[in-house]
């Protein structure tokens, strides 16, 4: 087929945005061996952090070539837009691995723009409705990605999402990054673990630690147990 060579030759993962979470993921999936691009309204913007990285099997481009990845993040808030960005996608997004790290918080962060009975994750699931939809990373503050490793050990990343195949595709995604990924259940468990999000924020605030903060389950589990 004439589009195999460009099918083939796809990255593994488009990152869209350049804020705090979106250059780190970029750049740790880019140093787990994926090749990634990192996606900008600006692309220029995106070339100047690619260039100042430095990672191997990381570029940049326009939301545009990201959206052309294999699978894709968004790392947009929703406030700002992320769901006209995704509306406009659709038709790139039908079939991929979306992975959505949305926490709906509000301009000033006292509060989120969803009500309890939603998540962030279902206003992107109707978004983007064909899309094969995880939910990852969304308690994980930008400045664990800096220094990942705590004294005692990595941090979990608690995954969501309703479709078992994207989940195991977004495992080989991630694999080797440094994080432990725990399957946290369907795609409605983001309702709390979203609403986690602004509580760690606060504990976090009152502890010192604020934005380096990360939940790790403790328990001694038997060396066979599987987290999914
Ligand atoms: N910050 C955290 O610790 C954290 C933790 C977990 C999850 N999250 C989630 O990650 C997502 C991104 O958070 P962030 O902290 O990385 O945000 P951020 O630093 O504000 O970056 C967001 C990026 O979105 C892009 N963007 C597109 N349209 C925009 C608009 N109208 N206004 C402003 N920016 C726009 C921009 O990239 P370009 O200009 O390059 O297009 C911008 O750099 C959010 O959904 C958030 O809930 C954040």
């Amino acid at each position: 087929m004439a589009d195999d060579g460009f099918l083939l030759d796809r990255p593994d993962l488009g990152v869209l945005g350049t804020g705090r979470m979106g250059s780190r993921l970029a750049a740790m999936f880019a140093a787990a061996g994926r090749r990634v691009v990192l996606g900008s309204r600006q692309p220029a913007r995106a070339a100047a952090i690619v260039d100042e990285l430095g990672v191997p099997g990381l570029s940049a481009g326009s939301y545009e070539k990201a959206l052309a990845a294999r699978a894709v993040l968004p790392a947009i808030f929703i406030r700002d837009g992320l769901l006209t960005v995704l509306e406009a996608a659709r038709s790139q997004l039908a079939g991929k691995l979306l992975i959505d790290i949305s926490n709906p918080f509000n301009e000033d962060y006292s509060d989120f723009i969803t009500p309890w009975d939603s998540s962030g994750a279902e206003l992107i699931a109707n978004a983007a409705p064909q899309a094969r939809l995880v939910g990852a990373f969304k308690n994980v503050f930008w400045e664990v990605f800096d220094q990942p490793v705590y004294e005692d050990g990595l941090s979990d990343v608690l995954m969501v999402g309703d479709d078992d195949d994207a989940k195991s595709e977004f495992l080989e995604l991630a694999a080797g990054t440094p994080f432990r990924y725990l399957d946290a259940g369907p795609m409605i468990n983001a309702r709390a673990i979203e609403r986690l999000t602004p509580i760690t924020g606060r504990l976090g605030r009152q502890l010192g630690t604020y934005p380096r903060m990360n939940w790790k389950l403790l328990g001694h589990a038997p060396a066979t147990a599987s987290a999914r």
